[in-house]
């Protein structure tokens, strides 16, 4: 089982904020016998993760890149795909860093899309904001097959298994 978290924790004891996923990621992993890439363009932020989860390296790869990059070239299958990287302003004076993190969460989106399956998950961070948030363009996975399971802070999609599964991408990746 592949876990591929966009994003890596930047911070220490950032658990009310970023919610510090890559360590309970990479602590599921090591301990079910899992496998987790964490990718980041910052190569600070992929050290600091390596040392927040050094107990659980084993069952974690680290990448340091564009995640856009990374998604588009990756050849395994993605079994749950955490998308959490640009930062969504939580105030509607930024319109334009909101559609920028919006825009991204979506070409971050397509080019994961052919390594999905029917039995992927998906998890999207930074929903439910006064603003709309950044999960606001991807919503429209339910025109796609996929269903809501749960839309709070984060939005969890899953598979709609009354529908035949397709991994053609809607062509998200031209933003
Ligand atoms: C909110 S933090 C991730 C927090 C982490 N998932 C956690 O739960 O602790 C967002 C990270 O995404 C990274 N990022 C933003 N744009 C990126 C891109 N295009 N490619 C790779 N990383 C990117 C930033 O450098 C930042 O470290």
């Amino acid at each position: 089982m592949n876990i591929v978290e966009t994003g890596t924790a930047r911070l220490r004891d950032d658990f009310a904020g970023a919610g510090m996923a890559t360590i309970t990621f990479g602590d599921f992993c090591k301990r079910y016998d899992k496998h987790l890439w964490t990718v980041d363009i910052l190569p600070e932020a992929i050290a600091l993760s390596k040392r927040l989860t050094i107990e659980f390296q084993d069952a974690i790869t680290y990448v340091t890149g564009d995640l856009v990059e990374f998604l588009s070239t990756f050849s395994g299958r993605i079994d749950l795909l955490y998308l959490d990287s640009a930062d969504c302003p939580d105030r509607d004076a930024e319109p334009e860093r909101l559609q920028h993190s919006q825009e991204h969460q979506l070409r971050e989106m397509g080019a994961a899309w052919d390594k999905l399956h029917e039995q992927s998950i998906i998890l999207l961070d930074d929903n439910d904001f006064a603003n709309g948030g950044k999960c606001a363009l991807t919503n429209k996975l339910a025109e796609h097959g996929w269903m809501c399971l749960m839309a709070d802070k984060q939005v969890l999609w899953i598979w709609d298994s009354k529908i035949q599964f397709r991994a053609q991408c809607p062509g998200w990746t031209s933003l």
